[in-house]
């Protein structure tokens, strides 16, 4: 199964990925990684771990289409099974999505469909929930709202803030999106609706 993953900032589930393969737990192969922003943590990780990354700047380009189209260039040109979003704060355009249906992972930190958008462990604390999470879900037009493969729940405690329980959700994060990938690596799953059933080994 080859991967490419979009991040734009820290990179830490890249990195949770890359160990993953790294110690056999993952059968997966990145073939690229490509952030939006040049100065983007992760991408140095990734750079440094010996992928191929590239840092394709939505500054520099006039519209959404022509940067998401230079974007398709390379996971065109790299061949991927699966396209992982690890923080990439970049909303994808609709044909974007629509050329890679159900072959677009994201990762988010709330129990959707609770908290979608930004800042979604604050909202979470705010909200006085008392189990929060992590959604790994497969991308669709809407934000945050795709069907859904794997989710961990985390309890948010009386002293929590935003800090710390986005702290504590971020261990369960790099659990879940690797669990999600084990799942997907095992055979393309049926998407029923909202409903995704994975393959198993022998089907
Ligand atoms: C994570 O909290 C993820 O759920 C959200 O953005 C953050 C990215 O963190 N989509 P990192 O760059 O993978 O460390």
């Amino acid at each position: 199964m080859r991967l490419a993953i979009l991040l734009s900032g820290r990179g830490s589930n890249f990195q949770a990925i890359h160990e993953a393969i790294a110690a056999r737990r993952l059968p997966a192969e990145i073939a690229v990684v490509i952030a939006n922003r040049p100065e983007a943590p992760g991408l140095g990780l990734a750079r440094n771990a010996g992928y191929e990354t590239h840092a394709i700047d939505h500054r520099l380009y006039k519209t959404r289409a022509e940067h998401e189209d230079a974007v398709i260039a390379l996971i065109d040109h790299a061949e991927v099974d699966f396209i992982c979003l690890a923080g990439y704060m970049r909303l994808l355009s609709p044909p974007f999505v629509r050329r890679f249906q159900h072959r677009i992972v994201n990762i988010h930190p709330s129990l959707l469909p609770s908290f979608p958008g930004v800042d979604a462990q604050a909202q979470a604390v705010e909200h006085g929930v008392r189990i929060s999470g992590c959604t790994v879900h497969l991308v669709d037009q809407n934000l945050d709202a795709g069907p859904i493969l794997v989710q961990r729940a985390v309890e948010v405690r009386d002293d929590d803030d935003a800090e710390s329980l986005s702290a504590r959700i971020l261990v369960e994060e790099h659990i879940a999106y690797v669990d999600a990938l084990i799942k997907l690596g095992r055979g393309a799953p049926i998407v029923e609706g909202r409903r995704v059933i994975f393959a198993t080994r022998d089907s």
